[in-house]
């Protein structure tokens, strides 16, 4: 299937450019999912055939793999996820103001480094629109696994406002997803990244932390409250926001987004794309986003739970990220370069290693 997706689908998505070959995949993924049939097609060639479970934050995961935020901004093909045998689904970046983010194009790709470039700037329907599309899929009683809000801030909403934009997304969607993820780290929305200073986190997910715990009150399950950093920081300055986020009472954290960097040598070949401005995803992300899972791992001795995302393109990937110390891995690259076939390959993978 691996194979079906690099020498087909690959190629033939080169001609309708990166992001609507994105559409047309959830679109496709929609569709098949809408019937009994497509949805045993699905399974019988995607879901994994082993998966090995976890129990986290009062949450069931039939397995450790799920989709990374941004891949399924507008929670569009739920059902089709779902039915993939994923662990968990991360939906958004959603914000509380619909907006279109950046002019496009915006997202690019280098198939032969398996990297993609993305200025997207959190193009998304906001909270409301998102939230209500979520509750139609619950009320038709599709099973879904842990479903995860990814939080960004709306352009329009000053840094000092941030606060809110993040609480109205939070208010708006708690009642229909298991957890949340507060994006501090997204490079493409202006100043998003300034919320990563020390004080300022601090107040915001302490804030944060009150408002969910509030809304937690009248669930069976609380919802977990994470944080996602970036990769463009030193170790220390990276261990100090998790001493905050810990202190903020934050229940983990995912690492990590997309890097500013761009760690490999530019070929002139590729230089065009790569000298595009925006966040870079994929295998170069790798190593760095291992490297900060260990480096929380050990600072944390293991009681933190992390999500560990960046560069997942086979099962012996996600197999070093969970050996780093991930209680949970992610991806959104790798289902571009290696199709949905990555599904089963990690998780044979990583019911091998179940301890
Ligand atoms: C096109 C695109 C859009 C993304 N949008 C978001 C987003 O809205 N919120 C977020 O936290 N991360 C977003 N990400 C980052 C991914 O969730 C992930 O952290 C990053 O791509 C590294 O994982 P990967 O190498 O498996 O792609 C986006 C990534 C891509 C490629």
């Amino acid at each position: 299937m691996g194979w079906v997706h690099r020498r087909l689908v690959l190629p033939m998505f080169r001609f309708v450019g990166s992001e609507r070959a994105h559409g047309l995949a959830l679109r496709s993924l929609r569709i098949a999912a809408f019937t009994p049939v497509g949805r045993m097609i699905l399974r019988r060639s995607f879901a994994p055939k082993e998966q090995a479970s976890i129990t986290l934050w009062g949450l069931h995961f039939p397995n450790r793999f799920g989709l990374a935020a941004g891949m399924d901004k507008r929670a569009e093909a739920l059902r089709g996820w779902a039915t993939l045998g994923l662990g968990f689904i991360e939906i958004g970046g959603v914000t509380a103001h619909a907006q279109p983010g950046n002019p496009k194009p915006r997202m690019f790709r280098v198939d032969g480094q398996r990297l993609l470039i993305n200025r997207m700037g959190f193009n998304n329907d906001g909270c409301f629109r998102v939230a209500q599309r979520i509750l139609r899929v619950r009320r038709s009683n599709t099973y879904l696994p842990p479903l995860f809000a990814n939080l960004g801030k709306s352009k329009i909403t000053l840094n000092e406002d941030a606060v809110h934009d993040y609480a109205t997304s939070m208010r708006a969607l708690h009642a229909v997803v298991d957890g949340f993820v507060v994006n501090v780290s997204s490079p493409n929305t202006p100043g998003l990244r300034d919320l990563q200073h020390e004080s300022t986190l601090a107040t915001l997910l302490s804030t944060l932390r009150i408002i969910c715990s509030d809304l937690n009150q009248g669930v069976d399950v609380a919802r977990p409250l994470l944080v996602k950093f970036s990769p463009d920081m030193s170790d220390d300055e990276l261990l100090r926001l998790v001493d905050v986020a810990r202190a903020s009472a934050c229940d983990g954290v995912v690492v990590s987004n997309t890097t500013v960097t761009r760690p490999i040598a530019i070929r002139s070949r590729d230089a065009k794309v790569l000298l595009e401005q925006g966040g870079l995803s994929g295998s170069p992300l790798s190593d760095r986003s291992t490297e900060m899972i260990r480096c929380i791992s050990g600072h944390t001795g293991g009681t933190w739970p992390i999500i560990g995302v960046g560069g997942i393109m086979s099962g012996a990937d996600a197999r070093q990220k969970i050996e780093a110390g991930a209680h949970l891995v992610q991806a959104y690259s790798g289902f571009v370069f290696e199709g949905l076939s990555l599904i089963r390959s990690v998780n044979h993978a990583l019911a091998e290693t179940r301890d």
